[in-house]
């Protein structure tokens, strides 16, 4: 059978953790991610604990087929999964782009309501019956591990998807998913729907029902665990909750109400619950996708207690108003390590507890950073050193390189930046007065690389440990022919910070169109007439 299968045949308490952030997440406006940065994300998942990693939409570019490849090559412990329409290329792509993982996937889909089928697939219900045989079938000549899904699941005819499930099941699926793909369900009708499809699906123990609920009425966890409670095995979920409009269902409200209401939901999964704020921070540090303050398990006021009250109750017993820890979700204060007398040997051998491993130049432009920094604030702790190295990681190969700043702020202008950096390591630098002294810094990066048809989208500016000394982690977003890509930066001086962050976001635009001049900012095509 599959993996999965037998997971939830030898334990029916168990629910299979389906992890979509770098699919259905990841295709979500804002949140693309580049090679690197989803393999950095599938190696958390893979840690975290998730079953199965939904790594992408392989038909949809040479670059989302290499991402699920590399990915495939990587994880240890999940089962690695492509997603394809019903179409024979999409299949083969899916299916040839899983082939190094130790355990694989493909999630083939079609649409099944009367709406989707008229207007979109222009198909009628028997060419879709087909199509799920055939879709399913090819699926199987690549793995035993398929997953067929019904789009548009919840406003589907009962009678129609107990057929389509049927025919997948006979044609090899193992894991039948009922997508609430427009957010439109409501917990109880959900729940009844995955019910009837245990009533009247005949060969219905042959695979796991799973759900795939979207947020657009914010009850898309909700309706994934009314799913649960009626049958289903598999919930398919992300990181934060990203995902199309409003949405998926958020993994960490997921795994942490299953957690915390073991005594009305006594099911079990694998997920290392502690692992969960460094997933939250990682994937809103890529994407530069802040989490609301007040979203549940992972906001920075989830675990706050601001009112008198509150406070009170807290001292004399914490279960007055704390339903479960900050600790199990992984909210620790973060370790002080290191000061300014620690030498190269202990910095690289923190380092490597911490999980990196730099090579000789990465390591010493490090270390002369943790210095500079070490020298302007008093304590250093785990999570300044996480930035401060995250910081160096994703500029080694970097074509633009800053240098050095120098700004004029304050009330009495002309706010004005002078920044040097290097292109393709000949230096450059600008004088750049700005309305105030980040307009002024971004000014002076167009002067030196200009690029007039990209859009700033975003600047966030996020602290990484409390204090005033504290650094500063800033998030940039630029589009440019509805492409869009993320940079950031990690300073003691947020301008510096912001800076580096906007850099990293053009280098990653020149990646984006590579026949692009950097210095300036033509096509290679347009430069040569
Ligand atoms: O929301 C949806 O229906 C989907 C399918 C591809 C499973 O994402
Ligand atoms: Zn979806």
């Amino acid at each position: 059978m599959t993996r999965a299968y037998d997971i939830v045949k030898k334990d029916p308490h168990r629910v299979i953790i389906f992890d979509t952030t770098l699919r259905d997440g990841e295709q979500s406006p804002g949140c693309a991610m580049n090679l690197e940065e989803k393999l950095k994300m599938a190696r958390l998942l893979d840690e975290l604990g998730v079953d199965v990693i939904e790594a992408g939409f392989p038909i949809a570019s040479p670059g989302d087929f290499e991402a699920v490849n590399e990915i495939a090559r990587i994880v240890k412990n999940a089962t690695v999964c492509g997603l394809a329409r019903a179409k024979p290329g999409d299949i083969e792509a899916a299916g040839e782009s899983i082939k190094p993982a130790a355990s694989k996937r493909i999630h083939t889909f079609i649409s099944t309501s009367p709406l989707h089928m008229k207007h979109k697939l222009k198909m009628g219900p028997n060419a879709v019956i087909e199509a799920v045989h055939e879709s399913v079938t090819l699926a199987r000549k690549y793995t035993d591990d398929v997953e067929w899904s019904a789009e548009d699941g919840s406003r589907t005819e009962d009678d129609f998807l107990c057929q389509c499930v049927e025919t997948a099941i006979n044609a090899g699926a193992r894991t039948i998913n009922i997508p609430d793909t427009v957010g439109y369900a409501i917990p109880h009708e959900f729940a009844a729907r995955i019910q009837m499809l245990f009533n009247r699906v005949p060969n219905i123990d042959k695979a796991i029902i799973s759900v795939h609920c979207h947020n657009d009425l914010g009850l898309a966890v909700a309706n994934s665990l009314a799913g649960v409670n009626a049958g289903a095995r598999q919930i398919e979920c992300t990181i934060n909750g990203i995902g199309e409009r409003a949405g998926n269902a958020a993994l960490e409200e997921i795994v942490m109400a299953l957690r915390t209401r073991h005594d009305l939901m006594p099911f079990r999964n694998n997920i290392e619950t502690t692992k969960i704020m460094k997933a939250s921070r990682t994937l809103s540090n890529i994407t530069g996708f802040g989490v609301q303050p007040n979203k549940a398990i992972v906001g920075a006021n989830a675990f706050a207690h601001a009112s008198g009250i509150h406070q009170d109750g807290m001292l004399k017993n914490a279960n007055t108003y704390e339903i479960m820890t900050p600790e199990s979700v992984g909210l620790t204060e973060s370790k002080l390590v290191m000061s300014k007398h620690s030498g190269r040997h202990a910095f690289r051998k923190k380092l490597e507890e911490l999980g990196f491993e730099l090579g000789d130049n990465a390591l010493n432009d490090a270390f002369a950073r943790f210095k500079n920094l070490a020298d302007r604030k008093r304590e250093i702790f785990e999570d300044d050193l996480i930035a401060l190295v995250e910081d160096e990681v994703i500029r080694e190969n970097e074509t633009i390189r800053f240098v050095s700043l120098q700004v004029v702020a304050g009330t009495t202008g002309p706010q004005t930046a002078d920044l040097v950096v290097t292109v393709n390591g000949e230096q450059k630098q600008a004088k750049v007065e700005g309305n105030g002294p980040v307009d002024a810094i971004f000014k002076a990066i167009r002067a030196i690389v200009p690029h007039e048809g990209a859009r700033l989208k975003l600047y966030q500016v996020h602290a990484v440990t409390g204090g005033t000394d504290a650094q500063a982690e800033v998030s940039v977003r630029l589009e440019e022919n509805a492409k869009t890509v993320n940079g950031q930066g990690a300073d003691a001086d947020t301008l510096v910070a912001s800076a580096r962050a906007y850099i990293h976001a053009l280098n990653k635009l020149m990646v984006k169109r590579s026949s692009v001049n950097p210095q300036t900012g033509e096509t290679d095509a347009a430069a040569s007439g």
